[in-house]
């Protein structure tokens, strides 16, 4: 199972509940190779590690052809976007933002659907600003709902390949002032990387669900 965005975050933690069921993990980001010896004390010994940037095409092409076939794609990579308001926002931050996570989804995808198991899958990775706008949040809003979009679209062009994606909430630590809003959601509270990890686990391992978004926020969105 190959985990873009894996060095970090979100996608070290799905890394590691992978790897503890038993998957052969391969983690790739812009850093990853250089963080070998720090990501297998983290997740396992076992662990390969490949370094790409999702907005460089000959560097997905490499890494793609050096790992060969994949079960799995899990797509958790986090472009570097400051919130503001719309009327001030870095709009050139905003276009990098989306080609990040957005185009950096389908090139890697478009990449490496040719060798994804038929009966394996994707999974990407949305978010809250998706489902409930929140000011200063713009960029972000239009980027997961055209990734939860994406995911839906592939699933019927990638098929039998199941395209699906995680919608995380808000993962502690946050702002304090994020904590303090959160003792309002259903759940009372932020979320662990690793309980939105395991939505990542359920996706891989539901064969029925494809085209879907799970969202996991404690109820955030509903508040
Ligand atoms: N954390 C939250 O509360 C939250 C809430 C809602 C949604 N999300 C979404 O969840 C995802 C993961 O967030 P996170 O907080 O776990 O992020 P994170 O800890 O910042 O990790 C981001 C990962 O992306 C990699 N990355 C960034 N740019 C890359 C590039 N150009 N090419 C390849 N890899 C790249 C980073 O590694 P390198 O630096 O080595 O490249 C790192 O492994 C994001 O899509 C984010 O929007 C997060």
């Amino acid at each position: 199972m190959l985990v873009v965005g894996g060095s970090s975050g979100l996608g070290l933690a799905v890394s590691r509940l992978a790897y503890g069921l038993g998957a052969e993990v391969i983690i790739a980001s812009r850093s990853a190779a250089d963080r070998h010896e720090e990501l297998a004390a983290a997740v396992g010994p076992e662990i390969e590690t490949v370094s790409l940037d999702v907005n460089e095409d000959k560097e997905v092409e490499a890494a793609l052809q050096g790992i060969g076939d994949i079960d799995h794609m899990v797509v958790t990579t986090r472009p570097r976007l400051t919130p503001a308001p719309f009327a001030e926002a870095d709009l050139d931050q905003a276009r990098q933002a989306f080609e990040t996570k957005f185009w950096g989804q389908c090139r890697l995808i478009q990449m490496a659907h040719a060798l994804i198991s038929p009966d394996g899958s994707v999974v990407l990775t949305t978010g809250i600003a998706g489902e409930r706008i929140y000011t200063g949040s713009f960029a972000m809003s239009v980027i997961n709902s055209a990734t939860e979009t994406l995911c839906r679209a592939l699933a019927v062009e990638l098929a039998p390949i199941r395209i699906n994606a995680v919608c995380p909430g808000f993962i502690a630590p946050k702002p304090h002032e994020i904590e303090e809003r959160a003792r309002w959601f259903p759940s009372g509270r932020t979320a662990s990387a690793e309980e939105v990890a395991e939505a990542y686990i359920h996706l891989m391992e539901s064969p029925y669900v494809t085209g879907t978004t799970l969202v996991v926020d404690g109820g955030a969105r509903l508040i």
